[in-house]
């Protein structure tokens, strides 16, 4: 794919600070889906991202809850929904939860979604992290769904 953009993430602390870049082109109503194997770094990458935006609590793996919120901190203006797709069939599923805000004016960051958001949404950003056998060196590549993702990559990179 010729707008995906591969990166290089050597350390958790690449990838905490590569969610906090990413936070700094996040707007309401976006949907990001971060897929990837056990223990590849999505939760890290949410903890980056939610640092990036500024909102209140701790980001952990929202294994046993589905869904998270985490309202902004005062100052901040995006609340971050942070969900576990592992056993959820469909985005939609989310909606039915009830959380106190909605997707649109949030932004929602899926892991494990692939396969399960897309089509509910005409535009969302893709994250694949992928670790490598040898070191703990993730590789991230982000993939541009519909919308503005290509030219809000570019100004990523
Ligand atoms: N380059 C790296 N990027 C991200 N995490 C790394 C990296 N190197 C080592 N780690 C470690 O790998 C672990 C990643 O855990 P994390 O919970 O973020 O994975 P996950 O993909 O969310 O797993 P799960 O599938 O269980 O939700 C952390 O303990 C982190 O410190
Ligand atoms: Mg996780």
């Amino acid at each position: 794919m010729a707008s995906a953009v591969r990166i290089a993430l050597p350390t958790a602390a690449d990838t905490r600070a590569l969610g906090g870049r990413l936070a700094g082109v996040l707007r309401a109503g976006d949907l990001v889906v971060l897929d990837g194997p056990l223990g590849a770094g999505k939760t890290v990458m949410v903890q980056g991202i939610g640092a990036g935006l500024g909102v209140q609590g701790t980001v952990v793996s929202p294994t046993f809850v589905i869904a998270r919120v985490h309202r902004p901190l005062p100052g901040a203006t995006l609340p971050l929904v942070h969900v576990d797709a592992y056993r959820l069939r469909s985005l939609a599923e989310v909606d039915d939860l009830d959380l106190d805000v909605s997707v649109g004016d949030a932004v929602t960051v899926v892991e494990w979604g692939s396969g399960k958001v897309e089509q509910l949404t005409d535009a969302h950003l893709e994250i694949r992290l992928d670790r490598a056998d040898q070191d703990e060196t993730r590789t991230a590549t982000l993939v541009p769904h519909g919308g503005d993702w290509a030219a809000r990559l570019a100004r990523l990179v």
